[in-house]
This record gives C-alpha cells, structure tokens and sequence, in this order.
C-alpha cells in the first residue's frame, strides 16, 4: 500500500465508521484503520437504539470501547447520533409529548456528559429534512414542534461546551432543496444564538446518478454562515461486480469528494462510512450494488485510495 498514510496528507481530520466487534476481532482491520485514519465514527453503537433500547437499561459497552481504542491510539471521535428518528426505540416514540421533552434532554445530557472532553464533534440532529426541503414528519415534530430542534442544541452544549455540534443528513452535497434547507435553517439557528458549529454532510454517492453539482461551492455557502463543515460518511457504491472502468469512475468521485473538502478552508474533516469492502452497510440496503469503500475485503487499496493519495 501507499508509503504515506491518508491522515498524513492532509490537515483535515481523515476518519472513518467503526464497529467495535470488528475492533476486537479483527487484528487486520485494526492495523489498516490505526495506520490511515485519526478520527472514527461509531456505526451504531452510539445511537439511542443501542445505548437504551429498554428504558433504564443502558448498554455503553460498544461505544465505550471505540472511544477506548481511538483514546488509545491518538484518533478523534465524532458522536454519531444524538436524535435521529431511525434507530429509535419503540418506547421513545410512544411516549407523550412532556414527557418525551424531558427523556430527549436526559437522553442528550446523559449520553454527551459520559464522553465530555472525548468526542471531538456530535451530529446532534440527523437527517431532519425531506428531499423537497420540507421537514421530516418525525415523532419529535409532531410531538414536540419544530422549535426541539434549537433545544437539542442548547442541551447537548451545555453537557459538553467544548464539543462542536453538527446537524448531518445525506443528498446535501450539491446544491438542490434539501441543501437550501439545512442553509436556511442554520442560518436561522445561527441568528438565534443557538449553538450549532458545523454541517455534516454524509456524502453516500452512487455513480449511478451524478456527481452532485456545485459540491465545492454548496461546502463554501455554508462555511460562510461561520460554520465548520465536515464530510460525515463518504462512500460511492457501484453496481456489483466491479470491473476496472467502475472502479476508476469510483476513484475520480471519491477524488472530487476529497478535493473539495481540501479547497474549503473550514471542511475541516473527511470521513468514510467504513473502510473495507468486507463491511459496509451498502449491499444490505442496495441489493446489486456495493464495492463502496476505499479498501477491497482484503483491505487492499482500491484505485479511489491511489486516486486520493498517490503518495
Ligand atoms: O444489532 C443488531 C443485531 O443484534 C441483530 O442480530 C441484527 C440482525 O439484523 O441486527 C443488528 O442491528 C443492525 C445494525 O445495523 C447493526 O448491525 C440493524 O438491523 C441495521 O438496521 C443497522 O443498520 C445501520 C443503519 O444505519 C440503520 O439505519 C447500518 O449498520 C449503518 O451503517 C447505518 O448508518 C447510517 C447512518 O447512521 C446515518 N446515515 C446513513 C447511514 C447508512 O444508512
């Protein structure tokens, strides 16, 4: 593989989504990860479904041990996720309105309190538009109004002020309505006082339909409401099998993701939803596609690693 590791040619933070089983159980998975990143994103074990899918019952045992193992290895975490309507369990959403209120500002509180100084970067709120701009009719809307989002926001600053919160969704890197969205409502946050630091923007492409137009100037508006902006959860899937032509319309995708993430002052992260081939959420959700990740399944580089990092 390269001579020169991915977190060493840039001044982003270079991370990628982790899982902690195959932390402990895979000695070259972990070997690949510790030499080319120094920021990981835990897959799901952060999320609320995971950390008390029974009310009462918390279970911190995967999120605990990335953080161990980033602490350990001198990498960043960025939280992933705090509300989200997915992963939710069941017993949230049922819950009525005052009362939800109060288990969504314990749920922050408790969960950002317990890695305070540990994660870098939290995408507080996930996912919260449709693909028309309009709002996501989530259980946090229609019981709590749109004004939880603000809230979410104050809450989880207030358990860990030095942590940069973000609001993250996917199909917001070019410009189109849903973008114009998340501008507008930054913007609007921003106004308020509310304390929102940056934009994730998730960036699972397929090279089936585009690249996203003005990807680099869309990263630049944002940046210019006095925001971070951070690449959340790249990956570009491609119609399996792989050949080479696939592979190299993959590498120059993933070359314009990086490089206008590079030409933006304040895209200050580059994250890949996984690493490897061998583990990626992709071919579960998109029967005959895949292959969507820097690093083939026997973690070696792909020609969109070579593409980004020649060195
Ligand atoms: O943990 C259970 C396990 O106990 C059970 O045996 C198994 C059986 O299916 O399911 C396991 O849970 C799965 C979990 O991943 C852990 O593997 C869930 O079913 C599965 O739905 C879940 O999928 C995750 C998905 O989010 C949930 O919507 C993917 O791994 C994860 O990559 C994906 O990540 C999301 C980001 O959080 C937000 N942006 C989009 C991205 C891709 O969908």
């Amino acid at each position: 593989s390269a001579s020169v590791p991915l977190k060493d040619i840039t001044h982003r933070y270079v991370g990628s989504a982790v899982a902690a089983a195959y932390l402990a159980d895979e000695a070259d998975y972990r070997a690949v990860l510790t030499r080319e990143f120094d920021n990981v994103t835990p897959e799901n074990e952060m999320k609320w479904g995971t950390v008390e899918a029974v009310r009462g019952q918390y279970d911190w045992s995967g999120a605990d041990a990335i953080v161990r193992y980033a602490q350990a290895h001198h990498m960043t975490v960025r939280g992933h996720t705090l509300v989200w309507h997915s992963q939710l369990p069941d017993w949230v959403a049922a819950l009525p309105a005052d009362e939800l209120r109060r288990v969504l500002r314990d749920h922050i509180t408790t969960e950002v309190k317990r890695y305070k100084g540990k994660v870098r970067a939290w995408d507080v709120v996930n996912e919260l538009f449709n693909e028309d701009g309009t709002r996501r009719d989530t259980v946090f809307r229609q019981k709590l109004g749109d004004g939880f989002v603000a809230d979410v926001f104050r809450w989880a600053h207030a358990a860990d002020p030095a942590a940069t919160l973000y609001i993250n969704d996917y199909n917001i890197e070019g410009r189109n309505p849903k973008s114009d969205a998340v501008y507008d409502l930054v913007k609007t946050l921003r106004r308020q006082g509310v304390p929102i630091g940056g934009v994730g923007v998730q960036a699972h492409l397929s090279i089936q339909y585009g690249f996203p137009a003005e990807y680099r100037e869309n990263l630049a508006r944002l940046t210019k409401l006095g925001v971070d902006v951070a690449i959340t959860e790249a990956d570009v899937r491609i119609p399996t099998p792989p050949d080479a032509a696939k592979l190299d319309t993959q590498a120059s995708y993933f070359d314009r993701l990086w490089d206008g993430c590079q030409a933006v002052r304040r895209c200050v992260e580059f994250t890949t939803w996984g690493f490897t081939d061998r583990h990626s959420w992709v071919p579960g959700v998109f029967p005959g596609e895949g292959a969507a990740c820097l690093f083939d399944e026997n973690l070696q580089p792909k020609p969109a690693y070579l593409r980004i990092n020649p060195w």
